[in-house]
C-alpha cells in the first residue's frame, strides 16, 4: 500500500486538480473507480484526485462504482478524504455561493451497492456521525478565513436522481428540516467510514432546488444552473481545498483522528 495522505473526490464542474498530477489506472475487487486516479504532490502532502463522474462526466450519480472509489482510495493508503459536491438549498438563508460543511445525511437513494460487508465478513458499523468532525472544523475555519459563506452544518438529504425533485418532495424535504440536498453524499460518505476513512464534504450551494416557497421569483433547479454556478465557484473550492491540504500537511501529528479510528 503507497502512503497517499489525502484523498480527493471531484464533484459536478469538477474535474481536475493539478496539471502536474499523474493519472494512473487502479482496479479493486469491486471493479474500476470513475477513471484514472490522478496522483501527486501538493506542496509536499501526497494526494489522489478522482472526479467521481469521470473526467468527461459520464457516470450518473446512480451508477458511480462508489465501492471501487473508496475501495482505491484505501488502497493507495489514503487516510482523510475531502469531497466538494454541487447541492441545491432548501432554505431561504442557505444561498447560492455559500458552502455547507454537512454533518449528517438522509439517505433516499434505492438499489446502489452501499456495503463492503455482504459476507463472509459481517460488520454493522455505526453512522450516527458520519462526517469526520476534525475535518468539518478545519474546512469551516479556513473558509471563513477566505472570505465564504459557511454554515458549519447542516443535514444533506441524497435523493436517487437522475432527476431533480417535484415540489412536493422539495417542500417536505424542508419541513423535515433538512438543509442541503444532494445525488452523490450516500453511499460515499458511508463506505469510508466503513474503512475508517475521515471524510468531509463541501457542499457549494448552486440552486434552491424546486424553488422557495412564497418566492415565485426563484426557478426550479436546471443542470445548466448546476454547472454555471459551480464554475462560478470553483476557484473558491479549489482555494479551500489546497489550503486544507497545506494544513493538514503542515501539522506532522495531524493524522490522528480518534473519531474515525485513524
Ligand atoms: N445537485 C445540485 N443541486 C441539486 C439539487 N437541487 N438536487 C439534487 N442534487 C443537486
Amino acid at each position: 500500500m503507497e502512503n497517499i495522505d489525502i484523498g480527493i473526490f471531484g464533484g459536478s464542474g469538477l474535474y481536475s486538480f493539478s496539471e502536474d498530477f499523474e493519472e494512473r489506472e487502479l482496479d479493486t475487487p469491486y471493479g474500476k473507480p470513475s477513471g484514472p486516479v490522478s496522483i501527486g504532490n501538493c506542496g509536499g502532502v501526497k494526494v489522489a484526485f478522482l472526479p467521481r463522474h469521470g473526467k468527461e462526466h459520464h457516470l450518473p450519480p446512480h451508477l458511480i462504482p462508489y465501492r471501487a472509489n473508496i475501495y482505491a482510495m484505501k488502497q493507495l493508503g489514503v487516510k482523510k478524504i475531502l469531497a466538494p459536491t454541487a447541492s441545491g438549498s432548501l432554505k431561504a438563508e442557505i444561498k447560492p455561493g455559500d458552502f455547507v460543511i454537512c454533518d449528517q445525511f438522509v439517505d433516499r437513494t434505492s438499489g446502489r451497492r452501499d456495503t463492503f460487508f455482504e459476507g463472509p465478513a459481517v460488520r454493522h458499523i455505526s453512522s450516527a456521525y458520519p462526517y469526520c468532525p476534525e475535518l468539518r472544523k478545519l474546512a469551516a475555519e479556513i473558509g471563513r478565513s477566505q472570505g465564504v459563506t459557511i454554515h458549519e452544518k447542516g443535514t444533506v438529504v441524497v435523493i436517487q436522481g437522475p432527476r431533480f425533485s417535484t415540489v412536493a418532495e422539495s417542500r417536505w424535504y424542508g419541513k423535515m428540516g433538512w438543509e442541503v440536498i444532494n445525488m452523490t453524499q450516500y453511499p460515499e460518505c458511508y463506505l469510508a467510514r466503513e474503512l475508517g476513512i475521515c471524510y468531509v464534504n463541501i457542499s457549494l450551494i448552486t440552486d434552491f432546488d424546486a424553488g422557495l416557497e412564497g418566492d415565485t421569483r426563484i426557478k426550479p433547479v436546471s443542470e445548466q444552473e448546476v454547472f454555471k454556478v459551480f464554475n462560478e465557484n470553483n476557484e473558491k473550492v479549489k482555494t479551500l481545498l489546497f489550503e486544507m491540504i497545506r494544513q493538514i500537511g503542515a501539522n506532522a501529528g495531524g493524522f490522528a483522528c480518534a473519531h474515525c479510528g485513524q
